[in-house]
């Protein structure tokens, strides 16, 4: 049962305190079995206070069974069962044996989190909280143990069983079972353990490390799936080999696990040796896959496997530091992907990313510093603001100390924090130690919440022919900052002229620029390159500087955002104008850009159009039937204008090899930026090229592309596009994920789709890959989430109460996209404000819908 929202308390930093009692090592027996499997685990207690007080052992939706200590039954008298757990009130002496047993249905268990059953295997979830769900505990990350586990179970169910570190013994046990034994080296909190049991197909590979001891790699599938592996093999040797020459890390144990889950929660799960991942991110071949699942599977294969070092080795003293192990971890696999692929290209990805999703969390409702304050229900805070902004601040400490000096401060960190859970400021510490200095305010950035937003006021000063800007963090007031500022300074021609690295520490910087001559004509300024801080500017540029930056910015980065600039420029002067305002400059910008050579994905990118949701966020407006129109405007404008253009790129990229390399996947993504535009000749007679890429495919990603076009342009031909997707893959449960959420995502009306497509029997709103698809993406589609009549308030919500009993993290997770309601006209925030009232009366609120919903209660 989920526990009531309104009693559930609330968790303050302030408030932590180490564990009483911890318990070093355990025993665990797993007897298993889908609907009654005993657990029992024998712990290791030793008190770490300074004397004796009552212990308390965490455990949820557990069935009790017995209670030890050193052997001897313990009088029902000395604890209390409850339903968060048991209270010990008179521990005997300061180091004992504890002995737990109690029962669990992991086929009831549809929260995915504990354990439970996907598929044909049963697996687990634990961080961070799920190990109560599976057995009495000290649950906690500053609670580090010595695992070994005994599994038995049933043979023709369980024929492979799997648990973290060595495999110790297996043997055959009487009435067809069998029982194997598990035991991990390494002292890790619960949230890192991790048992799978099934019928499972394993597939190997293995791997030499830089001191010449040999890794064996295995992924386990379920049956039908093993030939999808390969890329994800190759992905980990990659990540494997770049953690060793970056930062000479190598693995530590002589076995490697992957398993692939249907019914996931999230992305991946870093358990030591023994690594869980949703299917989507570890299963793919060249005909299912889109360029952007490859590349998804390349980033999560790496970011788990590198928690073995940041994460793992080093772990976390509680989980308000969780962004010490997550935010640290995404900076390293983005600076694994940049190096695999196009570093601007992937820079240009994740700003694009933190921007969409990131400031407007921070700006919104759901604002918490990247150590956040207070929790009730730690699910709730894996965020973008955790795990990307923590991410940006670690790019931060990375461009004030440079990448070198940062090596050695990671090395440092883990060398001398090895075994232990840890908090930021070590972190920070041994980064400052390895620069040789402090780093004043760096780390306010652990404690302050909302994207800082700087002001830039230039002014030109006579005397000494300079221009002057002065940077303002307009607040600053109780947590000033530290910014790296990467600036360049160009003539009006886009000549480079200097470039250069500030560090502006406290609210206010000034820069001196000279003149451009002696009539004292003004230089164009470049600021915060590649986003060098996580920063909103408010900057007044003209369109003709920012043009000028578009063209010849010599960082790939800064240059697209420059043209993106422009765009906005535009949809803000036309929405405050109400018409089409001068379109010429884009335009004229484009043209230029024809023919200039650009690495091929860098230019894919440069022309897409900026969306709906990123255009509302960037000029803040959300009419978004204004801006849409506006967009189908620019797009056909463009289109039109360039039509010659973007036939020869076309014809130019059409045939391309289905394999991940930069050229194929640059070409792919070239050749449907040219068929996007021309599918929006108001002819319409470039339809049929999408229906013959679609029929002619290759590579996924030609053939979604090419349907999920004809649907945005409202295409006679989508519902065959539609039909023949499916009858070609309505065997491939990933592949149909893509199917569900192409339908929902553009466009208005979407609602009624999405009720027709949930009766759908490929759909199931216990796996959560088809809630992503379905309902995420729904709810992600302003045009008919955020339609007028709130239909798309009442649709959501209506599904958030079912989900509330199902699967409560999902119920909440989707219900932070009611965040910008407030922002909207009309009705729209009453009815939002009705709708969730209405799901907070619920009798059976769990925790994390009930956090979630009292948040943005708060903001209505
Ligand atoms: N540690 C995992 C990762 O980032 C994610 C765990 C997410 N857990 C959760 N309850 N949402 O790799
Ligand atoms: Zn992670």
């Amino acid at each position: 049962m989920t526990s009531s929202s309104s009693t559930s308390p609330v968790h303050k930093l302030e408030d932590y305190r180490p564990s009483p009692w911890l318990t070093p090592s355990l025993e665990l027996r797993f007897d298993l079995d889908l609907h009654l499997t005993v657990v029992r685990a024998d712990y290791e207690v030793v008190l770490q206070a300074e004397k004796i007080e009552p212990l308390f052992l965490n455990g949820e939706s557990l069935e009790f069974l017995s209670l030890r200590i050193d052997g001897a039954i313990v009088d029902p008298e000395d604890y209390q069962v409850s339903p968060t757990g048991i209270l010990i009130l008179y521990p005997p002496k300061e180091s004992f044996r504890l002995t737990v047993e109690n029962r669990i249905c992991p086929a009831e268990n549809t929260s995915l989190e504990g354990l439970y059953k996907s598929g044909s295997m049963l697996c687990t979830q634990n961080e961070p909280e799920g190990f109560r769900k599976i057995v009495y505990s000290i649950d906690r990350p500053d609670n580090m143990m010595r695992f070994r586990v005994t599994i038995s179970g049933e043979e023709s169910l369980f024929p492979v069983m799997l648990s973290n570190g060595n495999l110790l013994s297996e043997k055959q046990l009487e009435g067809g079972k069998r029982e194997v034994v598990w035991e991990d080296p390494f002292p890790k909190p619960s949230y890192l353990f991790a048992l799978v049991a099934g019928e499972l197909l394993e597939t190997k590979d293995s791997f030499q490390t830089g001191s010449g001891r040999q890794i064996t790699l295995k992924i386990f599938v379920e049956k039908g799936n093993e030939e999808k592996v390969s890329f994800a093999f190759d992905s980990l040797k990659k990540a494997m080999k770049w953690d060793e020459d970056t930062f000479g890390l190598e693995y530590d144990l002589d076995l490697f696990m992957i398993v692939a889950v249907e019914d996931f929660n999230m992305g991946a799960m870093e358990n030591k040796g023994l690594n869980l991942f949703n299917a989507k991110l570890v299963l793919a071949d060249k005909k299912s896959a889109t360029d952007e699942s490859f590349e998804s599977i390349l980033a999560v294969i790496a970011h788990e496997y590198f928690h073995n070092w940041t994460g793992n080795r080093v772990t976390l003293r509680n989980w308000f530091n969780l962004t010490l192990k997550e935010g640290l971890t995404v900076f390293r696999d983005q600076w694994f992907t940049e190096d695999m692929t196009d570093p601007a290209v992937k820079r240009i990805k994740d700003v694009l990313f933190l921007k969409e999703f990131q400031f407007p969390e921070d700006q919104g409702p759901m604002s918490h510093p990247i150590l956040p304050k207070s929790y009730r229900e730690m699910n709730n805070f894996y965020t973008v603001t955790v795990y990307e902004k923590g991410a940006e601040v670690i790019r931060l400490v990375s461009e004030l100390i440079g990448r070198e000096t940062f090596k050695k401060g990671l090395k440092l960190y883990l060398s001398k924090y090895d075994g232990q859970g840890v908090t930021f400021e070590e972190f920070v510490s041994s980064m400052e130690e390895a620069a040789g200095h402090s780093i004043p305010n760096l780390r306010n950035w652990y404690h302050r919440g909302g994207t800082p937003l700087l002001s830039v006021q230039e002014k030109y000063s006579k005397d000494s022919n300079e221009w002057i800007l002065d940077l303002l963090d307009t607040g600053a007031s109780e947590y000033p900052l530290v910014y790296s500022n990467s600036i360049a300074v160009f003539d009006r021609e886009g000549k480079l002229l200097t470039e250069e690295k500030r560090i502006m520490s406290g609210a206010r910087d000034q820069i001196r620029i000279a003149a451009l001559d002696s009539k004292g004509t003004k230089p164009i300024v470049s600021l915060f390159r590649s986003l060098s801080s996580p920063v909103r500017l408010d900057y007044n540029q003209s369109d003709e500087e920012i043009q000028v930056l578009a063209k010849v910015e010599t960082d790939g980065v800064s240059r697209f955002f420059a043209f993106q600039n422009l765009i906005f420029d535009w949809f803000r002067k036309s929405i405050a104008s109400g018409r089409e305002e001068n379109f010429s400059i884009i335009l004229e910008t484009i043209a230029d850009s024809f023919g200039v050579g650009w690495e091929k994905t860098y230019y894919s990118f440069y022309l897409s159009f900026p969306g709906l949701t990123q255009i509302s966020e960037n000029i803040g407006c959300y009419e978004f039937t204004k801006i849409q129109k506006l967009r189908v405007w620019a797009i056909q404008n463009i289109s039109t204008t360039f039509t010659k253009n973007f036939q020869i790129l076309l014809e130019e990229n059409r045939k391309t090899i289905p394999i991940q390399t930069k050229e194929e996947i640059g070409k792919r993504k070239l050749k449907n930026i040219a068929l996007y535009y021309l599918l929006y000749d108001p002819s319409r007679k470039f339809e049929r090229l999408a229906v013959m890429e679609q029929r002619e495919a290759k590579h996924m990603s030609e053939e979604v592309s090419a349907m999920k076009f004809l649907l945005e342009v409202d295409s006679k031909e989508k519902e065959n596009a539609v039909n023949l997707f499916f009858e070609k893959w309505k065997k491939d449960s990933l592949v149909l994920d893509v199917w569900f959420a192409a339908q929902v995502t553009a466009g208005e009306d979407r609602c009624k789709i999405a009720e027709n497509l949930e009766k759908h029997p490929q759909f199931n709103i216990r796996n959560p890959n088809k809630v992503r698809s379905l309902y995420f993406s729904l709810a992600r589609n302003p045009l008919s989430f955020h339609k007028e009549d709130g239909s798309g308030y009442t649709f959501l919500s209506e599904r958030i109460k079912r989900l509330n009993e199902i699967n409560p993290q999902m119920a909440a997770a989707l219900t932070k996209l009611y965040s910008p309601v407030s922002k909207q006209k009309g009705n729209l925030p009453k009815i939002a404000k009705r709708e969730l009232e209405g799901l907070a009366a619920l009798p059976n609120l769990s925790k994390e819908l009930g956090e979630v919903l009292g948040t943005i209660l708060n903001s209505l």
